[in-house]
């Protein structure tokens, strides 16, 4: 991880505190924040990155105890996933309170929350002394932005402060539970895997479907994730390549190397070097829907336009 100063951090927070848009690490993705508090601030970053005014911010803490500044009613499944999760990859849909503008939350009369375990976004969330309302630092629908040139290129003309740390170590943003029904809910796998919550709840977790009309979880109706060229999921992905290839077009590759979780830190990454270099196609290739996995497939599904390629290799 690369060294960010107490200095630099510390200025960031002062931004913060003046209604000012920071860009800062977690552990999955980069967020670009705003003060919770600050409603000029918020609407703020749904210009800069063109997204729905439907779709609610996700609220950063610093310490857990923090989770009542903006949330109520926490059931005793929260309680569970805060002590066992947090901090960590997980965020939980709660009940707001009064104090969490409308903006932050688009509307709802819930919450999200979530307690990062990057040292330089604990650092800054606390500094800042308010909670931090971020979304992915990406223009909306574009891949998530895993480093900081990330931003760079999507808020190119916008003057932000940026808090450069590196790569992020899980490169895919955090799963979304919703307790407040009378059973939770996945809203969004993430770089915790659906065992992994119901191992510590000690029982099964619905995963929420994504329809077109009323989605419980408003991010899940919007294409999500997609380079600026085609992008095409498939089992056998060199079969496809050449095919390509062999029609002149000019094809980038991703494909699994290591585990699960090096996979997914490097898809986002992958996916703007290639189209950076100029291909005309990228074709990554799909793993199996079970742990992380099913992580991976939902985002590779979404950037791309649907349907994993298989047969290819019976030609
Ligand atoms: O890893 C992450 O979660 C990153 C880092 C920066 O923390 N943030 C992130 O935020 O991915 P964003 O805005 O790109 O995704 C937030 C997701 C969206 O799908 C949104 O609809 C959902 O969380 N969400 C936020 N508030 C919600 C609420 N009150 N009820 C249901 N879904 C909510
Ligand atoms: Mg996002």
């Amino acid at each position: 991880m690369k060294n960010v100063s107490r200095t630099i951090i510390a200025r960031a927070s002062r931004m913060i505190r003046k209604g000012k848009l920071v860009i800062f690490p977690t552990e999955t993705v980069y967020g670009i924040g705003a003060s919770v508090f600050h409603t000029r601030a918020v609407q703020k970053i749904f210009r800069f990155k063109g997204r729905p005014s439907d779709n609610p911010l996700i609220v950063h803490i610093a310490h857990a105890k923090d989770v009542h500044l903006v949330a109520r009613n926490i059931p005793h499944d929260a309680e569970v996933l805060m002590k066992k999760l947090w901090p960590g990859p997980l965020t939980i849909v709660l009940k707001k309170t009064a104090r969490v503008p409308r903006a932050v939350t688009a509307g709802l009369d819930t919450v999200a929350v979530r307690m990062p375990a990057h040292p330089v976004a604990r650092m800054f969330i606390k500094k800042a002394g308010v909670p931090i309302a971020a979304p992915s630092a990406n223009v909306s629908g574009r891949p998530s932005a895993t480093e900081a040139w990330h931003a760079k290129d999507d808020f190119k003309n916008r003057a932000l402060f940026i808090l450069d740390a590196g790569p992020a170590r899980y490169g895919v943003e955090s799963t979304v539970v919703d307790v407040t029904g009378r059973r939770p809910v996945l809203l969004r796998q993430g770089a915790i895997p659906r065992e992994v919550i119901e191992r510590v709840l000690g029982k099964k977790v619905a995963v929420a479907r994504y329809t077109s009309g009323k989605a419980r979880s408003p991010g899940m109706k919007y294409r999500h994730y997609a380079p600026r060229v085609p992008l095409i999921v498939a089992a056998y992905p060199h079969k496809i390549g050449e095919r390509l290839a062999r029609r002149g077009f000019r094809v980038g590759m991703i494909r699994r190397t290591g585990s699960l979780a090096e996979y997914a830190s490097i898809l986002f990454s992958s996916m703007r070097h290639l189209e950076k270099s100029g291909v005309d196609y990228i074709v990554v290739q799909s793993v199996s829907a079970k742990g992380l996995g099913a992580t991976i497939m939902d985002r590779m599904m979404r950037a791309s336009s649907g349907g994993v390629f298989r047969d290819i290799i019976k030609k």
